[in-house]
């Protein structure tokens, strides 16, 4: 089975003999490569969904694995019981859900060795609860496909390393290794933030003042930001 550049990303912070958990599995194609390249010998493949988990059925039954893929139905983490993986992956979904999976799973989630995420959007406002919650932000990297730009963070339980919150927002691991990719992300960011700017500038409600303001500090560290990385200069 071949894998789209974003699963295969996710693929590279999965080290072999890991027992994984892949969250909202949807179509199964990541515990089915997991499993036929060698890297896993168990994976269980979560959905909320029936729909989607029986498409993953499917997949998994065509490919043989049906022993080695358990197939379970349910919220997050919930369908793990204590011990049973060590690594867990939620790829596909926007960043507050993946947030929320998190946060629902209590204690749980730190007797895991590594969450590798993948969000769709809000990857900065998950990144800061992450290091805000007690995970430390191993690795990182960035992939584009058919002109999509795809984060994918590689989380362990302890403490980040960078004790600055604008930096780890946008990937102290990509800031570090001053990743091509990430001046593309922050800009198509800051594109994002002025047309909310220039949209709240038609309204003259006090709330919306405050929330010009957010946004406008939110620009200017993401300003700040590029100008480091265009200068290769420390923040
Ligand atoms: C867009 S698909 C992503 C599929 C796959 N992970 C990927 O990256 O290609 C999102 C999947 O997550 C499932 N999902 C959404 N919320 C969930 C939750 N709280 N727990 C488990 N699965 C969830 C949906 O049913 C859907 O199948």
């Amino acid at each position: 089975m071949r894998l789209p550049q974003r699963l295969m990303t996710i693929v590279k912070f999965i080290p072999a003999g890991s027992v994984v958990a892949d969250i909202g599995t949807d179509h199964a194609i990541l515990p089915v490569y997991l499993i036929e390249q060698g890297i896993s010998e168990k994976v269980i493949a979560g959905d909320l969904n029936k729909g989607p988990l029986e498409m993953a059925e499917k997949n998994v039954l065509e490919a043989g694995l049906l022993d080695k893929i358990m197939l379970r139905q349910g919220n997050g983490l919930e369908i793990i019981d204590a011990g049973e993986v060590d690594t867990v992956v939620i790829a596909g979904m926007g960043g507050s859900t993946i947030r929320e999976i998190i946060e629902n799973a209590g204690n749980a989630a730190y007797s895991l060795k590594r969450l590798v995420l993948q969000p769709m959007n809000d990857s900065r406002r998950l990144r800061k609860w992450l290091v805000k919650s007690g995970w430390g932000i191993e690795d990182e990297d960035i992939v584009e496909e058919d002109g999509r730009l795809y984060e994918v963070i590689c989380t362990v339980p302890g403490v980040e390393k960078t004790a600055d919150l604008d930096i780890a927002s946008v990937g102290p691991r990509l800031f570090e290794k001053r990743h091509p990719l990430l001046i593309k992300v922050i800009r198509n960011e800051l594109e994002n933030y002025n047309r909310i700017v220039l949209d709240m500038e038609k309204s003259a409600s006090p709330k919306t003042a405050l929330k010009r303001r957010e946004v406008r500090q939110e620009i200017e560290i993401l300003e700040r930001i590029e100008k480091c990385l265009l200068s290769n200069a420390r923040l």
